[in-house]
């Protein structure tokens, strides 16, 4: 990590305009997500998160899909913006696949009856941090990303396209890139409404 977290925690935003400048080459984006995979907590240590890292014409296949499925649904009029939307997150050097392995959320459930309804709440909330892990990676490399959610509609087509196990229930898409244009500035709620300091 070139900053330290805190920096890196700070530095993390939500960027757009990407580009294919090779700013890190895939065997670096490689290892940094499977260090978040691997790093990153899961509930009773269950690892039910599994990651797809799409290269190039790989991830351009993704935002086909997208595409495809956005023109079925969005009216004809409208279909410009949304076309250029998905050519920005398209214009990067990948995309990131985050999924839970629907298998092993349902095996918790089964076998620890006491937490059953907690374990779907629990898979979302480690694959959330999971999220923020790669995502804060990518940018301390000097990469931006931003977080989607194309699912459900694109999940049909990805697992026609890629033929990833059924259980595998995609969450969130992370398209990254080389930077084009820095993240504008960011409003923030006073802490003091959000946070509470009992004791100490
Ligand atoms: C759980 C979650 C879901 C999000 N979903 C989307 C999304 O579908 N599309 C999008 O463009 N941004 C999405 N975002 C990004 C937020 O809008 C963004 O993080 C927030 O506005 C703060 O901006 P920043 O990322 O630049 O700090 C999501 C963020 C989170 C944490």
């Amino acid at each position: 990590m070139a900053r330290n977290f805190m920096e890196a925690v700070e530095n993390r935003r939500s960027i757009y305009a990407l580009g294919r400048r090779r700013v890190a080459d895939p065997g670096r984006i490689q290892e940094l997500v499977s260090f978040a995979l691997k790093h990153v907590p899961s509930p009773f240590n269950s690892q039910s998160a599994r990651i797809v890292v799409l290269f190039g014409i790989e991830s351009n296949k993704f935002w086909t899909i997208a595409r495809d499925e956005l023109r079925k649904i969005v009216p004809a009029d409208a279909f410009a913006a949304t076309e250029e939307k998905i050519a920005s997150f398209d214009a990067g050097l990948g995309t990131i696949l985050f999924f839970e392995d629907q298998a092993i959320v349902e095996g918790l459930m089964n076998k620890f009856s006491l937490y059953k309804d907690n374990f779907p709440i629990w898979s979302l909330q480690s694959n959330g941090m999971l999220e923020f892990a790669v995502w804060t990676m990518l940018e301390d490399e000097g990469l931006g990303a931003s977080l989607q959610h194309y699912n459900p509609l694109v999940d049909e087509g990805v697992r026609k396209a890629w033929n990833f196990p059924a259980s595998w229930k995609l969450l969130a898409e992370m398209p990254f890139g080389s930077v084009e244009t820095p993240a504008g500035t960011k409003e923030f709620l006073p802490l003091a409404e959000r946070m509470k300091v009992i004791g100490g």
